[in-house]
């Protein structure tokens, strides 16, 4: 058994989403995903020992014009400069409520009115923002490898789609995306940008937390058009609790074993299945490198980390190479 192999069960069993506490050192996790966060925490422990990363950008840039195959994964933060709200900063509340209390099917279950609230001001914030320097040089990168025949792969946590409004092709997205419905009776998933989703939403879902809730009886929320099911919809999204799609992880897993060099971009590293990537990467000895404004759990597992917006950061780390040939 190699020394991945503990890396990759704990990978396959925990598919759900869930977050940890990190910072204090504990695991704030209960029930299934026990046993993970024992061998998680085992596991990072482990590589805490070493040494602390580099923050050379010219020894990564060295290792960025060998690399044949680059995954890059990417988290709230890529788009904090587009104006989006991450989860763990200052905007990280809506109403009186942090994103964990409603990304969930029991809070869907027993307030769909509120749940859709706030999907449908995500979804109304997004129409305004657009795609900042670090998505635009994920994009341009991987147009411009691929004409090198090298292969640039996003995977995302992010449910804005910014990446894709960005250009780039190759884009998992693990927990879902905002624009995407599903009916809760039929399960038919379809793209959905209409803006309000439904009448009754319309000028709903403001953020402030003195706003009174909507209380929109089911009838009204957003239903399947899908012949006359009229069931109730949902965002299409991967709530917290649920299973992340089997076939995206399947893919996921295949960028990740294949990858010969990693980035990961704004994200906190504590929302599991994703938090485990790039560690897992940098166990194969892969380099990877972190771009976030401060340091996080999996840091001292990580070969390099660049400190500060990812506009900057991620643009210097994938601008052409001089050895690339010009175009
Ligand atoms: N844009 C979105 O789609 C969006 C927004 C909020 C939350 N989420 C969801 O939040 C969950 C939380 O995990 P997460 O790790 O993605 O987000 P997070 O909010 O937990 O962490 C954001 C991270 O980005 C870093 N960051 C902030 N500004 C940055 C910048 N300018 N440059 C580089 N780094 C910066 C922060 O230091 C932090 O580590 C995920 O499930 C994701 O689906 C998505
Ligand atoms: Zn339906």
């Amino acid at each position: 058994m190699s020394a991945l192999s503990p890396v990759g069960v704990v990978f396959r069993l925990s598919h759900r989403l869930l977050t940890a506490d990190w910072t204090a050192g504990h695991r704030l996790l209960t029930g299934p995903a026990w046993s993970f966060c024992v061998t998680g925490g085992h596991f990072h422990s482990c590589l805490l020992k070493m040494a602390r990363p580099s923050s050379d950008m010219a020894a990564f840039r060295e290792l960025f014009a060998k690399a044949k195959h680059i995954v890059v994964l990417t988290g709230a933060g890529v788009s904090a400069e587009s104006g989006v709200p991450t989860f763990r900063g200052a905007g990280g509340f809506w109403r009186r409520f942090q994103a964990q209390d409603l990304a969930t099917p029991e809070a869907f279950r027993s307030n769909p009115s509120l749940v859709w609230e706030f999907y449908h001001y995500r979804r109304e914030v997004m129409l305004s923002k657009f795609p900042n320097a670090a998505h635009i040089a994920i994009a341009e990168c991987e147009k411009r490898l691929a004409q090198q025949g090298r292969r640039v792969a996003v995977i995302t946590q992010n449910i804005d789609e910014l990446h894709k409004r960005a250009g780039s092709n190759n884009v998992l997205e693990l927990h879902g995306n905002l624009f995407t419905t599903r009916c809760t009776k039929c399960r038919d998933v379809r793209v959905n940008k209409d803006s309000p989703i439904c009448p009754a939403l319309a000028g709903k879902g403001l953020p402030d937390p003195d706003t009174p809730d909507a209380r929109i009886p089911e009838s009204e929320l957003p239903r399947c058009t899908k012949g006359n099911c009229g069931g109730l919809l949902r965002p299409h999204v991967v709530w917290f609790g649920e299973s992340l799609d089997p076939k995206v992880l399947d893919q996921t897993d295949k960028e990740l074993k294949d990858c010969d060099l990693c980035l990961v971009v704004g994200t906190s590293s504590v929302v599991y299945p994703a938090a485990m990537f790039a560690p897992q990467v940098a166990s194969r000895g892969v380099p990877v490198a972190e771009f976030n404004i401060e340091a996080t759990p999996v840091t001292n597992s990580l070969g390099f980390h660049f400190e500060g917006p990812a506009g900057e950061n991620v643009k210097a780390a994938l601008a052409p190479h001089p050895s690339e040939p010009t175009q």
